[in-house]
């Protein structure tokens, strides 16, 4: 009798899950385990490759999912990949697979010699945030033009008990609406085909299962596509990856596809997630200087005066930010040639001489003078057919030749995949942060993409502001970047890499940003969430809610004002400077450590940051209390066997974590902020 060869088994831990794929010759490694963590021990002795009886009626051959499932060999459910070469080459089957492991990482190369196209799969598993990092290139290795549909960044199991996803929705003001849908055998998809992240699809979700919870994002700014798809076998697989249009990619051969970066974990429930997300876009981001210093507060002048510059009112208003307490100004649209409106000057990026006869210089002088730092709005990627760029440059609006261009808010797209494009952008933008003391760009990108080029260009249009904002950051070092792109449009990982913060949403309406925020905290950390105090009514929804209230829900993040202070009354104004400094006092805090969110019952909303040592805890009601009496909040991520101080109170950890905290009954539109700390 023959032994059998022991299981080659590719497993990365993290600190509290683990992943299991069975690498056999010549063919993809198959998934075999992602979950909670797992001894050594716990592997099977004997390989698990053949060993499920033959079903009636199919092929075979057993295929089990793999890390990338081919198409015409057995496989019927989606492939990772889909391609051809005028029609043919299209079953991908590994000839041969090379694994390399490292500590915490594998690198798994995949070759087809008949279709002639190679997959290199890299899995890294961060043992600190428990994050797995998946990305994908593919290869033309063969003869002749690969034209390449569909390239899944990852292909990730989900276990048989998984029971539904949640996923965001939204539109422009309305970001990060939540949807929960069931697991059942029809295939789950969420595309998004705008040209950047958008409003309606965030590029990720989260999946539960029985006792556990999985998340994944996308770390990519244009088309997106994910699903979840039954296996045969009752488990599932989730694709993620970027979504490509008809002829977008073509490889001559020997050329590449590098997919973007899938950001994959798993944890005991939504919030486990999310502060595992946290850790790790935190060890991903480039602040300048090498960390984050405290988030400061900013002004920002859109609501407060939109296209109504006038410089000696700036130069009040900046007065008046200042002696609130506010850190920086940024000086939104409406500040460049001709920009009385948003019909016009897109692309014209010099200041307006008629409303800054000096240029920006004196008011950049009077806010830093004051103490505050200076920032200025632009929207690079966009130009106006009534602008000098446009005069000067028609062609360089992406267009399809015989089709009428389709404007969106008056305004065209730049090919950003122009070389020249992306030059002149840069001598502008570079010229505006040489000439003054700007150390913040609010870089915003208000519209869809239509129809992106002759050959669809989304990608290179990705990579191409990609590519000028690691320039303008390689240059200009000290310089800040808020992505925005009609408030929330251009949230994601992926910029995440060249920015500082995200504009959250252009609806600043406490009572809607409640949900917006709860929903960007599932996949980044707060210190990149703009959150700003706006004005009442509040300018998206025409609600009035007191300054206490706007302040209470700006407050974790990296809060802002975005009103005409000078219009305030003297309560409001007083109101908003005590908002600001329990800000400063709190936002270290609010800004690391690991962040919980709930609902204690009644529709009585809580957040917690920090740790056990130590939370800032948040209590927010909405909608009036309908019980008789205020429920109790438990605090489960406590430590039962320590004591606490909640105000002048000391509670016993396990009460605390079992019983709850007893709670003050709150009106409708108020909230409650409390110190919990360790004795
Ligand atoms: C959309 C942004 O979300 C707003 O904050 C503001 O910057 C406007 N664009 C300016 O046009």
């Amino acid at each position: 009798m023959v032994a059998a060869a022991a299981p080659q088994w590719i497993v990365l831990h993290g600190r509290a899950s683990s992943l299991v794929l069975e690498a056999c010759p010549d063919e993809a490694p198959l998934w075999r385990y992602w979950g909670p963590r797992l001894p050594d021990a716990a592997l099977p002795a004997a390989p698990l490759r053949d060993g499920r009886p033959e079903p009636t009626f199919t092929v075979q051959f057993d295929q089990p999912l793999s890390l990338a499932p081919g198409l015409g060999q057995g496989w019927f459910g989606e492939p990772a990949l889909q391609a051809h070469r005028a029609g043919q080459g299209w079953t991908f089957q590994a000839t041969a697979c090379g694994v390399v492991e490292e500590p915490g990482r594998a690198k798994v190369t995949l070759t087809d010699a008949v279709a002639g196209i190679a997959l290199t799969v890299t899995l890294a598993l961060d043992p600190t945030s428990d994050v797995l990092t998946v990305s994908t290139i593919l290869t033309n290795t063969g003869e002749g033009v690969l034209d390449v549909q569909w390239l899944a960044a990852a292909v990730l199991p989900l276990p048989a008990h998984a029971r539904c996803v949640r996923s965001f929705a939204g539109r422009h003001n309305i970001e990060f609406v939540a949807v929960e849908d069931p697991l059942t055998r029809s295939q789950w998809r969420r595309e998004n085909r705008r040209g950047l992240t958008s409003h309606d699809c965030f590029p990720g979700a989260v999946a539960f299962a029985d006792g556990c919870a999985f998340g994944a994002q996308l770390a990519w700014s244009g088309n997106h596509l994910q699903l979840i798809d039954w296996c045969d076998d009752g488990r599932w697989q989730w694709q993620l990856g970027e979504g490509l249009m008809p002829g977008e990619v073509r490889l001559a051969p020997g050329e590449s596809l590098q997919s973007p970066e899938v950001l994959a974990t798993c944890a005991a429930d939504a919030d486990g997630v999310a502060q595992n997300f946290h850790a790790a876009v935190r060890t991903r981001m480039d602040w300048p200087g090498g960390a984050m210093r405290p988030r400061p507060v900013h002004l920002n002048t859109w609501e407060g005066l939109y296209f109504d510059h006038d410089e000696a009112a700036l130069k009040e208003l900046a007065e008046a930010a200042a002696q609130a307490g506010i850190e920086r100004f940024v000086l939104d649209d409406g500040w460049f040639h001709r920009r009385n409106d948003d019909t016009s000057s897109l692309g014209d990026w010099w200041p307006d001489d008629t409303k800054y006869p000096q240029g920006l210089g004196p008011l950049a002088a009077h806010v830093t003078g004051l103490g505050m730092e200076f920032g200025l709005w632009v929207e690079p990627e966009m130009v106006n057919p009534d602008s000098e760029l446009y005069r000067a440059h028609p062609d360089w609006a992406l267009q399809v030749s015989g089709r009428p261009l389709i404007t969106a808010r008056n305004q065209l797209v730049l090919d950003m995949g122009r070389r020249e494009v992306r030059d002149c952008l840069y001598e502008r933008l570079a010229g505006l942060l040489s000439e003054l003391p700007i150390t913040y760009l609010k870089w915003d990108h208000n519209r869809d993409l239509t129809a992106a080029g002759e050959r669809p260009s989304f990608r290179p249009q990705v990579l191409g502001t990609y590519d000028l904002l690691a320039r303008l950051r390689a240059a200009f070092p000290a310089v800040e970047i808020e992505a925005c792109a009609g408030g929330g449009g251009r949230i994601d990982a992926g910029l995440a890499r060249f920015t500082h913060r995200f504009w959250t949403s252009d609806n600043i309406d406490a009572v809607s940003r409640v949900a917006i925020q709860r929903g960007f905290l599932q996949f980044l950390p707060p210190e990149l969430m703009g959150s700003h105090v706006g004005a009442a009514p509040a300018h998206a929804t025409g609600r009035i809610q007191k300054m206490s209230f706007r302040n209470h829900v700006a407050l974790p993040g990296h809060f802002g004002v975005e009103l005409d202070l000078r219009k305030l009354n003297a309560r409001d104004l007083a109101r908003l400077a005590e908002g600001i400094a329990r800000y400063k006092a709190l936002r270290d805090r609010f800004h690391a450590g690991q962040v919980w969110q709930g609902e204690a019952g009644d529709g009585l909303l809580w957040q917690a940051h920090g740790s056990a040592e130590a939370l800032v805890l948040l209590v927010t009601r909405l909608a009036p209390q309908t019980h008789r009496h205020a429920p109790v909040l438990r605090l489960p991520m406590l430590d039962p066997a320590r004591r606490y101080r909640v105000g002048a109170v000391i509670h016993h950890g396990a009460w605390l974590v079992q019983h709850g905290l007893e709670l003050p009954p709150l009106p409708a539109e108020s909230g409650l902020v409390l110190e919990v700390t360790a004795l």
